[in-house]
């Protein structure tokens, strides 16, 4: 591996992007699962992480500096889109404008809930892109009290306009309340879902995205990510790595 005179010491990267203690980071790096720019990597290198390709078990990190990641409780009525040509409210006006930031994916307008929004373009790649397939689970309010037989049509797969949807986790939490948990994102996917099985959507709240949940958060707040969270992120998004191998290297 070429040594840089200057750059980051390596463990102290992977600690600050959330991928465990300093510790957890050096065992790692002893056990040689880390790669910079596809060469094992030494304890004690040096790199730079808006340059340098940095991977754990091959599987490459998002290591942006300067990258903040916020929590949004979006209310209902405001967009998600950075600008709205109707002059509409959007959700980046309800967090700080500088450094500018944008959303993880989209909410309907009329869809409530947890909303991520985020300078790091890769982190973003990761968690839309459905080969990583990060769990988005929604409270559905209906209307009418959905069959046995409608929530199995949830769970084995819709036929939409679109195509078949993946067999999705769904549940009946109320009468007239589903739990439905997806990984697809598609373009108002769980209305048409609930409309298909003749129970159009009354209310629709995103309550939990990935590891992600938080009951305490009122419409309209938002708060940065904490360390343990960004780091439970970068585990649903880092393929080929398990929670339990990235806290445990070299045990069992
Ligand atoms: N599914 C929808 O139908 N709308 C959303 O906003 C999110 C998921």
């Amino acid at each position: 591996m070429i040594e840089r005179a200057d750059g980051e010491r390596l463990q102290k990267v992977l600690a600050r992007i959330g991928l465990g203690s300093r510790r957890v980071c050096e065992d790692l790096i002893d056990a040689e699962r880390v790669t910079v720019n596809g060469e094992i990597a030494v304890l004690g290198a040096r790199v730079d992480p808006d340059t340098d390709v940095i991977a754990v078990d091959g599987a490459v990190l998002s290591t942006v500096v300067g990258a903040v990641t916020y929590l949004l409780n979006k209310p209902a009525g405001v967009v998600t889109t950075a600008s709205d040509t109707h002059g509409r409210p959007t959700v980046v006006e309800l967090v700080p404008d500088d450094p500018r930031v944008f959303s993880v994916g989209r909410l309907d307008m009329d869809t409530e809930g947890l909303l991520l929004l985020t300078n790091n373009g890769d982190l973003t790649h990761r968690l839309t892109h459905p080969s990583f397939g990060v769990e988005k689970e929604y409270l559905a309010s209906v209307r009418g009290r959905p069959s046995r037989a409608a929530i199995r049509r949830l769970r084995e797969g819709i036929e939409l306009d679109d195509g078949m949807t993946a067999p999705a986790k769904a549940s009946l939490l109320e009468p007239e309340v589903v739990r439905i948990t997806i990984h697809e994102g598609r373009n108002r996917q769980v209305r048409r879902m609930m409309e298909a099985i003749g129970h159009p959507v009354e209310r629709l709240v995103r309550v939990r995205i990935g590891p992600l949940a938080d009951r305490s958060l009122a419409p309209g707040e938002w708060r940065t990510l904490t360390d343990a969270e960004m780091l439970d992120l970068q585990r649903a998004v880092t393929v080929g790595a398990s929670q339990e191998e990235l806290t445990e290297p070299g045990t069992g």
